[in-house]
């Protein structure tokens, strides 16, 4: 309520723009990527097929995957000079203060695909983008451990490429586990797109002011690190840890009392979601891969897991979750699945932007593809002083 007018303080999640490209019934808990159900995609599909068709509309055939994996692998490796950018941040940096850095600084390094305003530039810093971002979260991820970076091996799966870069060492190289790599593939997969959530908005209305691709994306990086949005796995880890520590199972009552204390300012982090007011079809998929790598690791019993089902169940069933329509989102089950697969918690949403990036481009492309589109300005609800006269200080 303000004065004259009466505002939905999330008035920017009116329709914003017309899209192709993902649906989401918050009610059904259904979400489509260009019409394909994410159940489909997750189980039948993997994240450079998913890539192919949110950038193109459609699922590649045989010969299309061979070539966009092709292209795709082309551009894995980063500019040498990247490594100068990580020396500049302590070892204990956030991962996404490192690549807020870094995605930007692409931008430096690629001026033939660097006018978002011509379809081939667009092209290839696509292509660019999705190619790097693992090598890039992998060299944060070594900066923070003190290891030597590993380069791309070109002859590994996108997904196998990543994990590599990720855990081998000069010393000992890294055996692929494929139950492993499927999970992380197909946690690329769910975290892909998602329609207009508030970094692909951010990527939207920065991208378009006409700036590079790599700079819009940059700017989706810092806003997903918002505990609130990506950054909620991270979060909701680190509940579940709490929960752990001052009891586990026996004192998730006294945690949801304090959930319902509005004075306690405490969320049930992996919680609840701005479209969704029905189970987040993600976080099913989230759960279930989740039994499946803790199988792998003979964890079936890893408390954290443990903890999060009972914890869901008493939600649940409790009047003040059920009566908001609070049902667990993507985040709720991510964390644990990271966890076991040897991902640190600091890099979870790293991850979360790695997968997304493809989302956020093929939603800009989709903007500036638009001969009728124009830079965003929203506008507001002006409800500040009326006009009024300066005095001389003496008279203030
Ligand atoms: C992502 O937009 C996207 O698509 C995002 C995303 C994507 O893929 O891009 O799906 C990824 O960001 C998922 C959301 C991750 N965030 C979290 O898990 C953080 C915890 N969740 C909350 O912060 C919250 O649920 C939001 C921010 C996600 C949504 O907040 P809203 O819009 O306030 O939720 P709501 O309007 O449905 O809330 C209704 C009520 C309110 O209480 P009352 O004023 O009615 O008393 O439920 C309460 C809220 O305070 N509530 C919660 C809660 N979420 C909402 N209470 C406790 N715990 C929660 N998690």
């Amino acid at each position: 309520q303000t004065g004259m007018f009466t505002y939905d303080p999330g008035f920017l999640s009116t329709a914003s723009c017309q899209s192709t490209i993902t649906y989401i019934d918050g009610d059904k808990g259904e979400l489509l990527y260009r019409g394909y159900p994410i159940e489909q995609l997750a189980t039948q599909c993997d994240f450079l097929e998913t890539c192919h068709l949110l950038l193109y509309g459609e699922l590649p055939d045989a010969k299309g995957k061979e070539e966009f994996t092709r292209r795709v692998t082309m551009h894995t490796m980063v500019n040498e000079q990247m490594q100068f950018f990580l020396r500049g941040f302590r070892r204990d940096a956030h991962p996404m203060a490192v690549m807020t850095g870094l995605v930007g600084a692409l931008s430096a390094f690629y001026h033939d695909s660097t006018d978002i305003n011509n379809p081939e530039h667009r092209e290839i810093s696509a292509i660019r983008l999705i190619a790097k971002m693992p090598t890039l979260v992998a060299m944060a991820y070594k900066y923070a451990m003190g290891q030597p970076y590993i380069y791309p091996k070109n002859s590994l799966s996108y997904t196998g490429n990543f994990m590599r870069m990720m855990f081998a060492t000069p010393c000992e190289e890294y055996e692929p586990n494929d139950v492993l790599v499927r999970a992380m593939d197909r946690i690329f997969i769910l975290h892909a797109d998602h329609e207009q959530n508030a970094s692909t908005s951010t990527v939207r209305l920065c991208g378009s002011s006409g700036t590079n691709p790599f700079a819009a994306i940059a700017a989706g990086v810092a806003c997903l690190w918002g505990p609130a949005h990506g950054g909620a796995n991270e979060a909701a880890l680190n509940m579940l840890h709490d929960i752990q520590r001052n009891g586990g199972v026996e004192k998730i009552g006294e945690f949801i009392k304090q959930v319902k204390d509005k004075n306690s300012g405490t969320k049930l982090m992996g919680f609840g979601h701005r479209v969704y007011k029905n189970y987040d079809p993600r976080a099913k998929l989230m759960q279930e891969t989740c039994r499946e790598v803790l199988a792998e690791l003979g964890l079936e019993n890893d408390p954290l897991f443990k903890l999060a089902m009972a914890l869901e169940k008493i939600a649940l069933e409790d009047e003040y979750f059920v009566s908001r329509k609070l049902y667990p989102n993507v985040d709720f089950y991510s964390g644990i699945v990271q966890r076991a697969i040897g991902i640190p918690v600091s890099l979870f949403t790293a991850i979360f932007a790695l997968a997304r990036t493809v989302g956020w481009i093929a939603q800009l492309n989709e903007m500036i593809s638009d001969p009728e589109y124009k830079i965003g300005r929203p506008r507001q609800l002006y409800d500040g002083s009326t006009r009024r006269d300066v005095r001389p200080i003496a008279q203030r």
